[in-house]
């Protein structure tokens, strides 16, 4: 891919963008046709029970990315309107400080064993390490393929949870590798695997043996810099003019509410999920997993907060930041069998789990500014308003180009409702 840049792509019919997207990565246009085809009923057959259907949610594309200096093209799925544009308008101011820098830790995932009933917690611990060695052994041993991809058992840690509702217990963690899977069914079977070995050690007995969606292990954290004077906007809204210096203060100003107030860190990290969810659901991955591990990360300090932390450098320019817990993969679960997230693993050119959750992190972070600057200045409605618009329009019953006409209209009396879309398209009629 030689650019992430597509100028007038807003303006273009779906095929038309499709063709472009095509050629800007690379690919046939053939590659890219799951992107209009609905899932075959047998495919959603085989992926839950008693399917009756599907259920289809637009695809937008991210433009401008650059991460990790590698011009990237995102596909994004996701209902709300103003994220797609928020994010490559953000991606864009981006550019000039050179983009995204991402990274992402090892992929290493923790299964959690509970293991009750033993009589000295503190000597059961002690005995669990003492096998240590020969405990991973025998979980590798089960899964040699992972083994030949570099995967595996890296570690066994023991914590003692003092007090419970039902006393106090034992917990072993199982740091898992598992490579370029999400790996909830590896984890999963290793710590099925583990837990007769894990009794027989304790004298206890292991009641449940699951990961643990707190990933924090398994990381991905972005930064980006965006030089003071790009942030210079003028606000539709009154022809209001916001300085630079004005925008990154303001927003700086409301990331300290967020990194202060739980109840604002909620909407301020939902806006985050905005951006990150959209990605993890186009590649077929487990958004629920990836929003409690977000949120339980959120709260490790015991008060939840900020995910990211917004703050200036020494010229003065912004500079972002976000790390979060990310368990998405390349290969296994709905991304093997969904036909669109294996064109969306295409389009984005990723050859490891590693580097999908560093675009990942990054649109996080890219959604993340792009609330703030809209909040900082104008607020977030107008934003919102010309495809909310054309939402209410076709509510309202507006087909073809009325849909532009109605929205147009409703955006100009600043009145975006049904019933009164319903009157100007009585009147158009
Ligand atoms: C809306 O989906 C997301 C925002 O509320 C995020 C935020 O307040 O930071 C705009």
């Amino acid at each position: 891919m030689t650019t992430s840049r597509i100028p007038g792509f807003y303006n273009l019919t779906l095929a038309e963008r499709r063709a472009k997207l095509a050629d800007a990565a690379g690919l046939s246009p053939f590659e890219l046709t799951p992107f209009t085809s609905p899932l075959a009923s047998d495919v959603a057959s085989n992926m839950v029970e008693n399917a009756v259907g599907t259920f289809s949610l637009p695809l937008g594309i991210a433009l401008n990315f650059i991460v990790n200096g590698r011009e990237t093209l995102i596909p994004m799925v996701i209902e709300e309107p103003s994220v797609v544009a928020g994010v490559s308008f953000m991606a864009k101011l981006a550019r000039a400080g050179g983009g995204f820098t991402a990274t992402s830790t090892e992929p290493l995932m923790i299964g959690q064993l509970q293991v009750l009933e033993v009589e000295d917690a503190e000597k059961a611990a002690e005995r669990i390490l003492a096998h240590k060695a020969e405990l991973l052994t025998y979980v590798d041993a089960a899964e040699s393929s992972l083994k030949s991809r570099g995967g595996g058992a890296r570690d066994l840690e023991v914590r003692i949870i003092p007090e419970s509702p039902i006393g106090k217990f034992l917990v072993v963690h199982l740091i898992y590798d598992v490579r370029d899977a999400m790996g909830a069914n590896a984890v999963n079977t290793a710590c099925e695997r583990l837990a007769p070995r894990i009794e027989t050690i304790t004298g206890g007995r292991v009641h449940l043996k699951i990961l643990s969606n707190l990933t924090d292990r398994r990381m991905a954290k972005a930064t980006c810099m965006i030089p003071v004077k790009d942030l210079d906007f003028v606000a539709q809204v009154a022809n209001l003019r916001y300085s630079g210096e004005d925008v990154r203060n303001g927003i700086i100003e409301a990331w300290a509410f967020a990194a202060s107030d739980p109840y604002r860190a909620a909407t301020h990290n939902k806006g985050i999920m905005n951006g990150v969810d959209a990605v993890v659901i186009a590649t077929g991955n487990d958004w629920r997993a990836i929003e409690a591990g977000a949120h339980a990360y959120a709260a490790r300090s015991g008060k939840y907060t900020s995910l990211s932390v917004w703050s200036k450098d020494g010229e003065g320019n912004l500079v972002g930041e976000l790390a979060m817990p990310l368990a998405v993969g390349i290969v296994g679960g709905a991304t093997k069998v969904h036909p669109v997230a294996q064109a969306a693993i295409k389009l984005m050119n990723v050859k490891s789990a590693g580097e999908l959750a560093e675009i990942i992190v990054s649109v996080g972070l890219a959604q993340n500014l792009a609330a703030l600057r809209a909040l900082a200045t104008e607020g977030i409605q107008r934003g919102h308003m010309s495809l909310h618009a054309r939402q209410v329009a076709i509510a309202a019953g507006a087909t073809g180009e009325l849909i532009e006409r109605v929205a147009n209209q409703l955006a100009a009396e600043k009145n975006v409702r049904v019933d009164r879309a319903a009157e100007i398209l009585k009147g158009m009629a």
